[in-house]
């Protein structure tokens, strides 16, 4: 490939907090940011608008971060006008271009780090580990793509011709995308998916979660800095209802969604009951992750994977361990090793650089899955809690918790919060427990640790999942490396971050021309 498609595309190397001159300014800019107040607005407003919903955030409720003015119906509408007027000469500038814009873009990204860790931490509510990842995977995405863009969108592909015709095959815009992104990467998943529309040649519309617009609008507004044309990506900011205009829109000619598993359902009946063009569908939604651990795996390691799978970012992770299954002969062990480890966790603040395990996104998210810990209760199932300090008070904490079950099927749903849940097994029902897995149909990640070659080969050729983690936590997948995304109940299949991911946002056209 000629080097300015791939111009040495390395990952982001983020901010290396061990290193006490990088660390403590940094600190001191958070300090400073802690007071800012942040606004959100749609891109375009059609109309007057009552008054803006606080935000407040989930580590403090009383720290109001800023205020979201929500989309209307007539805002929603002139987005769409200006967005279907803007996509053709935004498709005809071709992929080195938008490419070029994407690369600035995350340029940007990075140089506004510290206001993006402070939102994270303000109105996400994640620790600064969290904020750090969440920076970098968000400016890997944007250079990413921007490759893509080049790679894909920059040159016809020559096909071949044996009558003696030309035939060229281009990619293409489908159209207009709607980008419905949730509250716990509310800057990787807002800005991933609407940077692989733009380098596919679509404008964008979008729709962040609710919980976290205004990191949304700080992304947008760098976005059009670096010179993105303010009509290509819009904000259009708002509950599910906003969502729901999208999706029940005829001039959306693709949505691109990620989020949970019963919002997706709602959105392919609501593409699916528009009359006009059919319109794309990709979803990444929830899972019911599960990790084996054989009776040849390293405990120490197993120790350290299963906490950080299951309780870094809070559990709040798609990706994270729901279900460990233990092999009997080592289960109890196992068992003390971890719950030894689980105690050492700090639960608290995220400003705090100590604190392991910060707040859940709301009090709502607090409420279900306290219900879920009081229903295992009353099952009579062994559950340990860890306590939770008094600087939590204020906050929308839930106590990490870990549930010994008697079977999988006592779930219901994916819990999405930190709590680990635990199974037994014997040896010769590892069959039976993929099985089990499978019949959840949701298949986004799965662990395994076994030092058994043939137990790899056995689970692999078996597991429905999207991503399978052997001998290591099963969490952070990395752009380029780790492509990302589920199956079944966890998604049409697309993976971020992968060499296949731009394309499912393209058109294909074919001109052949007879000599
Ligand atoms: P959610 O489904 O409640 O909301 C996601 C987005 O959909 C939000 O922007 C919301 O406003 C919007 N929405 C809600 N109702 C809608 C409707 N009827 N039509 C259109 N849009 C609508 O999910 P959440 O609570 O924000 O996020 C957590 C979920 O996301 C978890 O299930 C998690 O597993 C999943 N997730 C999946 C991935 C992945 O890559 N597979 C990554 C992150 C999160
Ligand atoms: N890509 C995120 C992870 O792997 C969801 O944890």
């Amino acid at each position: 490939l000629p080097a300015y498609i791939y111009p040495n595309r390395l990952n982001s190397a983020g901010v290396d907090l061990a290193d006490p001159l990088v660390r403590e300014p940094l600190l001191e800019q958070l300090d400073k940011l802690a007071a800012r107040d942040w606004a959100a607005t749609p891109t375009v407003l059609a109309e007057d608008h009552g008054p803006a919903r606080p935000i407040t955030s989930p580590q403090d409720r009383r720290d109001v971060v800023g205020s979201v003015l929500e989309a209307t119906e007539a805002d929603v509408d002139l987005a769409l006008v200006r967005a279907k007027d803007a996509q053709a000469e935004w498709d005809r500038r071709g992929g080195i271009a938008r490419g070029h814009l994407l690369d600035r873009v995350a340029d940007l990204f990075e140089e506004h780090t510290p206001e993006f860790l402070s939102l994270c931490q303000r109105e996400a509510g994640k620790t600064l580990v969290d904020g750090v990842l969440e920076v970098r995977e968000a400016v890997d995405f944007l250079r990413y793509y921007a490759c893509e863009a080049r790679m894909l969108f920059g040159s016809p592909m020559p096909l071949p011709g044996p009558t003696g015709e030309e035939n060229l095959l281009r990619l293409h815009g489908r159209g207009v995308f709607g980008c419905i992104s949730p509250w716990n990467f509310p800057l990787a998943i807002f800005i991933g998916p609407a940077a692989a529309a733009l380098a596919a040649g679509n404008c964008v519309l979008a729709k962040p979660a609710e919980q976290t617009p205004l990191i949304a609008a700080l992304a947008v507004k760098l976005c059009h800095e670096a010179g993105i044309p303010d009509d290509v990506i819009q904000l259009v900011p708002g509950d599910g209802r906003v969502g729901a205009m999208l999706s029940g829109d005829e001039r959306i000619d693709g949505i691109s969604f990620t989020g949970s598993t019963e919002t997706a359902h709602k959105i392919n009946r609501s593409l699916a009951d528009r009359e006009g063009p059919i319109a794309t569908f990709i979803a990444e939604t929830g899972g019911q992750n599960c990790m084996i651990v054989d009776s040849s795996a390293l405990p120490e390691q197993v120790t350290r994977d299963v906490v950080a799978s299951a309780f870094q970012s809070a559990g709040q992770r798609c990706s994270a361990l729901r279900v460990l299954y233990l092999q009997e002969e080592i289960a109890d062990s196992m068992l003390d090793m971890i719950k030894g480890a689980f105690a050492a966790q700090d639960v608290g603040q995220p400003r705090d650089l100590a604190t392991d395990i910060g707040p859940v996104i709301d009090e709502e998210a607090q409420g279900k899955l306290e219900d879920h810990i009081a229903e295992m209760e009353q099952l009579g199932l062994p559950v340990m809690r860890l306590g939770l300090p008094a600087e939590c008070e204020p906050g929308s904490y839930v106590a990490p918790t870990i549930i010994e079950l008697d079977a999988i099927d006592q779930l219901k749903r994916e819990n999405f919060g930190p709590v680990l849940h635990v199974r037994r097994y014997k040896a010769e029902d590892l069959g039976k427990v993929i099985e089990r897995i499978n019949r959840t149909r949701y298949g986004l990640t799965l662990g395994l640790h076994s030092r058994i070659a043939s137990t790899r080969r056995f689970v692999e050729a078996r597991a429905h999942v999207g991503n399978l983690y052997v001998n290591r936590n099963q969490i952070g997948a990395v752009v380029g490396t780790q492509p990302f995304g589920g199956e079944g109940l966890s998604g049409t299949g697309p993976k971020a971050g992968g060499p296949h991911y731009v394309e499912r946002f393209a058109t294909e056209r074919v001109t052949t021309i007879d000599t």
